[in-house]
């Protein structure tokens, strides 16, 4: 069968993980090109990754290159919508990183375009593909702990880096966004009907006035009647720490946790373990998972497990909740332009 050709957006942080994973972690894709703005970054990945693959400057030659099949997306947010758009147009499976678009218009556009163009839009909602995520969400599913009454979902980086050039909102848009999404698939068929959300800059507080936010508590009201909370934080000193919760009329389910690994140490000061102080550490699996489906599903043509309608409810969840700490009022998401 031929090896998905599939090309990268952005060779950062997070493109260079996805990279390495399309290169040498997924037998039935190859790294076919690599497309990022800032001159030698495409290079420098091809090179580290020892891989013959195309570099390009301008991400819209890659998505117009004929040989490629797909595109992963990991450039900055904010410039995601208008690349998937192309990506779209020109017939080619996306992949994005979260979040999808950073507004409504866009996400509407994305929406309609992958169903009129029927192209796979995966995002890369990653709690979806880690193992005790998903075994909760088929749990809940299934019945088990009967209707969700009560739901939690944490977010704690592990340490709050270069805070200046955080863009406005980004605690909402690319960190709860992910919340967002979870709350929704461990509450699976229910709609969120009303959104309040508190925040502040308690880490660095001296950015506040331009527009920081490190820390952010956001309740949601369901339409089954459940009650959701989700947090985040941008600096846990004891790591990374993903983690939900879900009470039902029957049960409780947890999923994530902080461990490096179910290494477990004891002596004379107590008992106490090791924890992941990266995201590319504590969600490894996830993220190989993630892209390894959305390769199955290109080339099986099946539908995706993360998708641009889940991605365009995570959206209009923190765009309310934006709109809930500007105003200091609860939300309603049916009575507001988002729905
Ligand atoms: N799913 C997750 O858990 C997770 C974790 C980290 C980051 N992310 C997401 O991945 C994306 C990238 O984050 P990162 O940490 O790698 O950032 P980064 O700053 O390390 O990398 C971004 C790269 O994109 C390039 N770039 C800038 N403008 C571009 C453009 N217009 N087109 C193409 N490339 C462009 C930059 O030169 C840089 O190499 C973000 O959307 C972020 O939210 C997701």
């Amino acid at each position: 069968m031929k090896r998905l050709n599939v090309g990268l957006i952005g060779a950062g942080r997070m493109g260079a993980f996805h990279g390495e994973t399309i290169a040498n972690r997924l037998p039935q894709a190859t790294l076919y090109a690599v497309a990022d703005p800032v001159p030698g970054a495409a290079e420098k990945l091809i090179s580290q990754l020892n891989v013959n693959t195309k570099a390009y400057t301008d991400p819209m030659e890659l998505i117009q290159d004929p040989g490629v099949d797909a595109v992963v997306i990991a450039s900055p947010a904010r410039t995601h919508a208008s690349n998937v758009l192309a990506a779209i147009k020109n017939g080619i499976a996306v992949f994005c990183e979260k979040p999808m678009a950073v507004n409504l218009t866009e996400a509407n556009e994305i929406v309609e375009a992958s169903e009129e163009r029927n192209v796979l839009v995966q995002v890369g909602f990653n709690r979806r593909f880690e193992k005790g995520f998903k075994a909760a969400h088929t749990e809940i599913a299934s019945g088990k702990i009967g209707t969700p009454q009560l739901l939690k979902s944490t977010t704690r980086d592990p340490k709050l880096n270069r805070a200046e050039t955080i863009p406005e909102w980004t605690i909402f848009l690319e960190t709860l966004i992910h919340d967002f999404d979870t709350l929704m698939y461990l509450n699976p068929g229910a709609k969120p009907v009303e959104v309040y959300a508190v925040a502040d800059a308690l880490i660095r507080p001296d950015l506040k006035a331009k527009g920081l936010l490190d820390t952010a508590v956001v309740t949601l009201k369901f339409d089954n009647g459940a009650i959701a909370t989700t947090e985040a934080n941008f600096q846990a000193v004891y790591g990374y720490d993903v983690r939900a919760e879900v009470f039902g009329a029957e049960g409780m389910i947890t999923a994530g946790g902080i461990r490096e690994s179910s290494m477990t140490r004891y002596n004379q000061n107590g008992v106490s373990f090791d924890t992941c102080r990266y995201d590319q550490d504590l969600l490894f699996d996830a993220y190989v998972a993630e892209l390894s489906s959305f390769v199955d599903c290109v080339i099986h043509q099946k539908p995706v497990l993360a998708t641009a309608e889940d991605a365009r409810w995570a959206l209009k969840i923190a765009l309310a909740s934006i709109e809930s700490v500007k105003s200091n009022l609860p939300i309603k998401l049916d009575q507001h332009i988002l729905v």
